[in-house]
């Protein structure tokens, strides 16, 4: 492996479809990316190295430890955890309050909030001594409080704002601790993924996206941000979304 390339980039849930699209994306620019994934490694490229687990605090820790090689190296990290609907977990989202339930809500937190919070917290060390990372996690405008209107999905949107909150939290110490990484959160838009394919119908001409135009987007976006010591919560047009 070779660890020292400086272009680094970290893409976490790189089997999924957003996750997949962005590695491609990065190798197609020179990177060298570190893809992590439950799923075995599903792309061939040279510059590609595949870590396998990323499910729970143990494998998170462990893969962590299995990157230290790359302290103060990675100038790129994009985490694409989350989850809206699972027929292996029985997760669907809320359509009314009546169905909202503790399986529900807590196995949606675990990996929309807790996983991306736990990779904040473990990544800290790897990327403190980094000369400029940008650091993204895949949000979702539903997880904005302000742009609630429509209600529903009581799971996906609380487990979206509190990412937000721990984000946000873990700018001001990233400030302090880290002060040349710069946190996103990022909206993708709706994205033609196994994610939201049974969600589509509704989605008005022109705005159902490919992950490879987000991809392309978010590489853009990412481009042009400085570590400012704050969060940016931004679409993939890289417009501020309301809190
Ligand atoms: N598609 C959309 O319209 C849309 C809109 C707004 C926001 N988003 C957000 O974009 C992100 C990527 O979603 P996607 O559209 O690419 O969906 P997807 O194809 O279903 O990918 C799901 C992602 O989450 C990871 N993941 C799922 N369950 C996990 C678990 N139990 N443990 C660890 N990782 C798990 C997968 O990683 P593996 O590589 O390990 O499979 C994969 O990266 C999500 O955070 C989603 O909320 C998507």
């Amino acid at each position: 492996m070779n660890s020292g390339n400086n272009n680094t980039a970290l893409v976490v849930g790189a089997g999924g479809g957003i996750g997949r699209a962005v590695a491609e994306r990065l190798l197609h620019g020179g990177w060298q990316v570190l893809g992590v994934s439950r799923q075995p490694q599903s792309i061939n490229h040279p510059q590609l190295s595949w870590y396998n687990g990323a499910s729970d605090e143990t494998e998170i820790e462990q893969l962590v430890a299995q990157l230290e090689d790359f302290r103060g190296r990675i100038q790129r990290v994009v985490v694409c955890s989350g989850v809206l609907h699972s027929d292996a977990q029985a997760l669907a989202p809320e359509k009314r309050l009546e169905e909202l339930t503790a399986h529900g809500l807590m196995s949606t937190m675990a990996v929309n909030t807790l996983l991306p919070g736990l990779w904040l917290a473990r990544l800290l060390p790897l990327l403190k001594d980094s000369p400029h990372c940008v650091y993204a996690t895949l949000s979702a405008r539903v997880g904005s409080i302000g742009d609630n209107r429509l209600g529903g999905w009581y799971s996906y949107r609380a487990s979206k704002a509190a990412l937000n909150m721990l984000l946000q939290t873990a700018a001001v110490e990233y400030s302090r601790r880290a002060r040349r990484v710069k946190l996103l959160a990022f909206h993708p838009g709706t994205t033609d993924t196994q994610l939201s394919r049974p969600f589509q119908g509704n989605v008005p001409h022109g705005k159902l996206f490919t992950p490879e135009f987000v991809a392309t987007q978010m590489d853009r976006i990412m481009s042009g941000l400085q570590a400012d010591g704050e969060l940016s919560y931004l679409d993939w047009q890289g417009k501020a979304i309301p809190w």
